[in-house]
């Protein structure tokens, strides 16, 4: 047994023995103990703070005496004097260990740091960046032994931080030369280290220690909307968050008609392209500003994108994207110089990582959606749907996982919705009509108050009440359902079949009236029978997306459901479910993930080595293309009914009551509603 003194770190538990006057820095790196250091021990970046613990150990059979490190020395006194260290902290490059000794590296101090997702899953992001600082002492030029500035910084890379293949830009090579003189040899460099070929590139110099953060940015490129989230590269705490809509927009609503643009517009493609990479500029520009900081710091970009936007993005031509067999120009990941791509509101020597695409209709965004929600980790069988304007599913388990895409169209975004607007302050979101009196009560976007509540009218005087947005529309027409207003085929009643003057005759159908300010020139709004139709086609198209999944699976049923997407947030399961979007499931097994791609973006930007496991677990994915399965249409006709016309939803009708009505031609004619024999 070693008399060196023995070493115990929490809360890793490594220990081991080691001579006294080793720098606790040394110990922790030779047992692989996570704790950081920028300036390699030499005592001015203060990142490798441990604390010390004295006393009796019983559980680590180890004594610790009062003098079980070195005095507390003039390095630590400089630091405490100018920053200031915590109570019972000490340097570990600078305390020596003397004798037995129980240290702890505190979160702060730890470079593979958990940070907790806000979500229903708390899912862990360890901290491992592709970019990081480090400090280095550089050897002067010397007449005797000639080398580069660069060779010289590139052996002291390779002898303080072991690191060995490094690049360099001409434009970092044009600062290093004074940048290294200045600082008198001694330099920060951040390098990028590309996980596929472990090269190291050069992405930002400072001379002597460059104590700032450096910072990236996780972006979900929607063909709607664009998100960016600033975050701090060290900490992977979220600093900013800034959204933008889709300048794409003015060149269509959906992606095929983007895609239609660039077929028929010669030059469309850059146009859009052109556009897309400004918004992303724009939104950089806004979140740097939101956080105060520089631009310049940015050095990192995770794009995560359906394969449009992708190759939009990209300056790629969409047009083979919007016929089968829906080539991807590639499908691996990328990862990219940042001016590459005109995103010259970061550094321009950053670097920009683009998630792998799972085919030509199931983008990188999806792969993000499988790195944060971890389908093929889950023993339970997972359908995630990421609602936008094209559904994207995933289905899977520890076995296996299945993905495709299913074209919903916009109707669940508020698009091709009579009254339909999208998600903004004023817009209804939420919906329930009374079963006995047929009225409806709403909440719009920006009050917390239903429209039957004291104060709705003066706390909605300012936004008023302008349309109604997706949530919305499916609580509307869930809720016509259960009113029994709305038959099982998707039918309105008539006022009198129905006895509500809130359905109004509108052309040969009927619309039901949810809001009426024309009396007051305001809006009328209201569901038309044309709307449920959207609604009918978008869901029945999602509900056959996941059933040939299942059919894929070898199963009927799925355990858990996960809504996924910004949208996904925002609708209510049970509506969800009484419209028949999703498979028959426990309404305790339906869960939001929230804006789970771009959670998935936060992920591959804050773990570097996230990267390489979604590259593998993409490739496993089984992809099945919905537009050419013959089975594909006798689901979604089936699925128009609602909630289906042959599956029974047996948990569902456990906790809702559907109305048997129908409101066919002939009972219409009737002026009742016909009471219909359960099948
Ligand atoms: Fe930088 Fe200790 S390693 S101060």
């Amino acid at each position: 047994m070693s008399n060196d003194p023995l070493v115990v770190f929490t809360p890793s538990g490594k220990r081991g023995h080691f001579a006294k006057g080793t720098p606790v820095l040394t110990a922790a790196r030779h047992l692989d103990v996570d704790l950081d250091s920028v300036c390699g021990g030499r005592g001015i970046c203060s990142k490798c703070q441990i604390t010390p613990s004295y006393g009796e150990f019983s559980k680590f059979g180890v004594s610790v005496s009062k003098d079980a490190l070195s005095e507390w020395n003039s390095v630590e006194q400089r630091y405490d004097d100018k920053r200031g260290l915590k109570s019972g902290r000490r340097l570990g490059c600078q305390a020596q260990i003397n004798s037995d000794i129980v240290i702890d590296v505190p979160a702060e101090s730890q470079v593979h740091k958990q940070v907790i997702r806000k979500a229903a899953s708390d899912r862990v992001i360890q901290m491992n960046s592709g970019t990081k600082l480090y400090f280095v002492q550089v050897e002067e030029p010397n007449m005797h032994e000639p080398s580069g500035d660069l060779e010289r910084l590139s052996k002291a890379l390779k002898e303080q931080w072991d690191i060995r293949r490094v690049t360099c830009d001409l434009y970092n090579l044009i600062q290093l030369q004074t940048t290294l003189r200045k600082g008198n040899w001694h330099i920060t460099v951040a390098l990028y280290k590309d996980h596929l070929s472990n090269v190291s590139k050069i992405v930002n110099v400072w001379s002597g220690l460059h104590e700032a953060g450096i910072y990236g940015i996780a972006i979900d490129l929607g063909s709607t909307t664009i998100a960016a989230h600033l975050i701090d590269l060290k900490s992977g705490l979220v600093l900013a968050n800034s959204g933008i809509m889709n300048p794409q927009i003015r060149f269509g609503e959906d992606l095929m008609s983007r895609v239609s643009y660039s077929m028929m517009n010669s030059g469309g493609a850059k146009e859009m392209t052109k556009s897309v990479r400004e918004a992303i500029n724009v939104l950089i520009d806004d979140v740097a500003k939101e956080a105060n900081i520089s631009n310049n710091l940015i050095l990192e970009a995770v794009i995560v994108c359906n394969p449009v936007m992708h190759h939009l993005l990209l300056g790629i031509d969409p047009v083979e994207l919007g016929q089968a067999p829906f080539a991807l120009a590639t499908s691996d990941a990328l990862s990219l110089g940042s001016e590459e791509i005109d995103l010259n509101a970061m550094n321009l020597s950053g670097q920009c990582y683009i998630l792998p695409c799972i085919a030509g209709h199931v983008g990188a965004d999806a792969a993000a959606v499988a790195l944060s929600e971890e389908p093929g980790k889950s023993d339970d069988l997972i359908l995630i749907v990421d609602v936008g304007t094209n559904a994207e599913l995933l289905l899977g388990n520890k076995s296996r996982v299945l993905a495709c895409s299913s074209p919903t169209g916009p109707a669940f975004e508020g698009a091709q919705i009579s009254s339909g607007q999208r998600a903004a302050p004023g817009a209804i979101e939420r919906v329930e009509i009374d079963p006995v009196t047929k009225n409806p009560r709403f909440r719009v976007i920006g009050s917390d108050l239903w429209s039957d509540e004291d104060g709705f009218k003066e706390a909605t005087s300012e936004i008023g009440v302008s349309g109604i947005c997706g949530s919305g529309i499916i609580e509307a027409v869930a809720e016509l359902r259960l009113a029994g207003l709305m038959d099982e085929s998707g039918l309105l009643g008539s006022a009198e079949a129905t006895g509500t003057s809130r359905m109004i005759p509108y052309g040969r159908t009927f619309s039901y009236v949810i809001h009426d300010t024309s009396s007051l020139d305001g809006p009328v709004i209201t569901v038309t029978q044309g709307d449920i139709r959207a609604i009918q086609l978008a869901k029945s198209a999602l509900y056959a997306g996941a059933r040939l999944l299942m059919d894929e699976m070898g199963v009927d049923f799925v355990d858990r459901v996960v809504l996924a997407g910004a949208f996904g947030a925002h609708i209510s399961s049970k509506h969800a479910m009484v419209l028949g979007m999703i498979p028959d499931v426990a309404l305790d097994k339906v869960i939001s993930a929230g804006n789970a791609a771009g959670t998935g973006a936060r992920i591959a930007l804050c773990n570097v080595d996230s990267r390489a496991e979604i590259e593998r677990t993409v490739r496993q994915i089984t992809k099945v293309e919905t537009a050419i399965e013959p089975k594909f249409q006798e689901y979604f006709v089936a699925a128009n009914a609602i909630p289906h016309k042959t599956d029974t939803y047996p948990k569902l009708k456990k906790i809702v009551t559907l109305p048997d009505v129908s409101f066919n031609t002939k009972s219409q004619d009737d002026g009742t509603a016909r009471r219909r024999r359960r099948r």
